[in-house]
């Protein structure tokens, strides 16, 4: 194996994906965006008037769809069969609803064994809620990012200002809340940290500085 598998986990907004890339970039790891594996099921599901709720209905659409990642800047490009989704599952549509495909245990069955799959060579930094838990559980490194719901607001609408999308900051900190909410109380693989999971509290700190601190964890496994 090369390489290790670094998980990192974590509520919505905290910095995962961009710090997950980062560290990816610096050891010549793979990124692997779970999150967008979510949200590609969620909006294929949209797009095909199923209802989300429906686990055969959402389970049997999913065998029509093929999840793949492309390299691209600033973001890796997503893609649904060979349709580029990677703005479209950034759509507030599509992140309001991502909680309801997330909670189905069939959903979560396939897309866990499509993680793992890519995860087996090792070198790889995968980011998620159910990482270190339940997908990766012998990561050899792993990583529970957090910060203050404030703060995660902050960045998220930061981020979305550059994309175009204009929702308001209290909003944004009530969805990204209720998500966070969903995330942790459903039944199977809730959001929750690895009890070997190093917590790294990323409100005060800067992108280079959250980058620096996983890295020198990496660096003490290997
Ligand atoms: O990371 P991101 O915010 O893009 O994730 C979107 C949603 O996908 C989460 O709110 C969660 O419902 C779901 N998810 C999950 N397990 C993962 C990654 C994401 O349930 N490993």
């Amino acid at each position: 194996k090369q390489g290790l598998q670094v998980a990192i986990d974590g509520p919505a907004s905290a910095g995962k994906s961009t710090v997950a890339k980062l560290v990816a970039k610096r050891f010549g790891y793979i990124y692997v965006d779970t999150g967008a594996m979510y949200r590609a099921v969620t909006y294929w599901a949209m797009q095909h008037s199923v209802d989300l709720t429906d686990e055969a209905a959402v389970a049997e659409l999913m065998q029509t769809l093929t999840i793949s990642f492309k390299p691209g800047e600033p973001d890796q490009l997503v893609f649904a069969n060979d349709q580029e989704i990677t703005m479209a599952i950034r759509q507030p549509d599509v992140t309001n609803n991502v909680s309801t495909i997330a909670a189905l245990p069939k959903v979560r069955e396939i897309l866990t064994d499509q993680q793992r799959q890519i995860a087996a060579a090792g070198g790889t930094v995968m980011d998620g809620r159910d990482i270190g838990t339940t997908v990766l559980p012998q990561a050899e490194v792993k990583v529970f990012l957090v910060a203050s719901a404030a703060e995660r607001a902050k960045r998220r609408y930061a981020e979305n200002i550059k994309k175009g999308i204009d929702t308001p900051l209290a909003q944004l900190q009530a969805e990204i809340e209720l998500r966070d909410h969903k995330d942790s109380t459903r039944k199977v693989s809730p959001l929750t940290q690895a009890a070997d999971a190093v917590l790294v509290d990323t409100t005060p700190m800067s992108i280079d500085q959250v980058v620096d601190t996983i890295a020198e964890i990496i660096k003490k496994q290997s």
